[in-house]
């Protein structure tokens, strides 16, 4: 596996194995990687002639300094974990690279980014946005690969790509999740003992929120009995509960339609800010 740390040589290595014909894989990561980031780069590598991951905890989207100062990194590990599973390539880039002058150009989302992550993270997808441009023209791929775990996130890059024209098809892969149903993320790491087992609250909201609803329970009472839920119990503090449409993040009313429905949550277990969603279709 080869491991690049300047964009020159990244473009020289592609240049000679993305040439007409192969498909080139691209799964943008900020390390610390656990096997949710590894389904990505599984899946990029069945569907692709070249696979490039990339790690870099870029400070544009932290828009907590705390968050950013206390991130999880395991370079080492990780390079291990993608040589093994068979990646060609990892981006390494560090600051400088990336951000040799600190950026003018910013953008604008729209509703995208005054809703759910985007009202608690001021400032958070503009930078995602920023260093998945900056990716995605230094790496240019054909298929590029990012987890339902941040479906914002997904939601946003789908649009720039359309929005922007870019070439590129966008796969959202499915959240993996620890045995006892936790979400995977580099944050968990964070959690000590006691704070590991609270955090599952989220997931078992999420779950009392899919039987309410696929039992013919509506929004509003799926919403109140999911804030009873997190009344009844101190251990996580509950930033938002929202039920929404997959692909627009848009509030839904029953009747669904058969349509793809969203039950997003955040919040917090201790200092540690976690996220977690289902996608089920009612
Ligand atoms: P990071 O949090 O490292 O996540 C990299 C990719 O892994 C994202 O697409 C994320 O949704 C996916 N992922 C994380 N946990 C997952 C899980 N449990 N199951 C499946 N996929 C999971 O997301 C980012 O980095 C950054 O914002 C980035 C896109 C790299 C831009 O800096």
């Amino acid at each position: 596996m080869k491991i690049v740390k300047d964009i020159p040589d990244l473009r020289i290595f592609l240049t000679s194995v993305h040439v007409p014909g192969t498909s080139l894989g691209f799964v943008p990561t900020m390390g610390a990687l656990h096997e949710g980031h590894l389904s990505l780069a599984k899946e990029s590598i069945k569907n692709n002639d070249i696979t490039v991951c990339s790690i870099f905890v870029n400070p544009t989207q932290f828009n907590n300094p705390d968050d950013l100062l206390h991130y999880p990194k395991s370079p080492e590990e990780d390079i291990r974990m993608l040589e093994e599973i068979g990646c060609d390539a990892v981006f390494v880039p560090d600051n400088q690279m990336m951000y040799p002058e600190p950026a003018v150009i910013s953008f604008n989302i729209g509703y995208l980014d005054t809703i759910l992550e985007g009202k608690f993270r001021k400032g958070h997808f503009n930078g995602v946005a920023l260093i998945v441009s900056k990716l995605f023209n230094i790496v240019r791929p054909d298929n590029a690969y990012f987890g339902q775990k941040d479906l914002q996130q997904f939601v946003i890059l789908n649009r720039l790509v359309k929005d922007l024209s870019y070439p590129i098809n966008m796969v959202r892969m499915p959240i993996v999740r620890e045995p006892d149903g936790l979400a995977m993320s580099s944050r968990n790491r964070r959690l000590n003992k006691e704070e590991r087992k609270n955090a599952l609250a989220f997931y078992q909201a999420l779950k009392l929120a899919q039987e309410n609803l696929q039992s013919g329970q509506t929004v509003n009472n799926t919403k109140s009995e999911v804030a009873d839920f997190f009344q009844k119990q101190n251990k996580v503090k509950l930033e938002y509960f929202e039920i929404v449409d997959a692909e627009t993040l848009l509030d839904v009313k029953e009747p669904f339609g058969g349509r793809e429905v969203a039950l997003v949550i955040a919040g917090y277990v201790g200092e540690v800010r976690l996220i977690d969603n289902f996608i089920i279709r009612i």
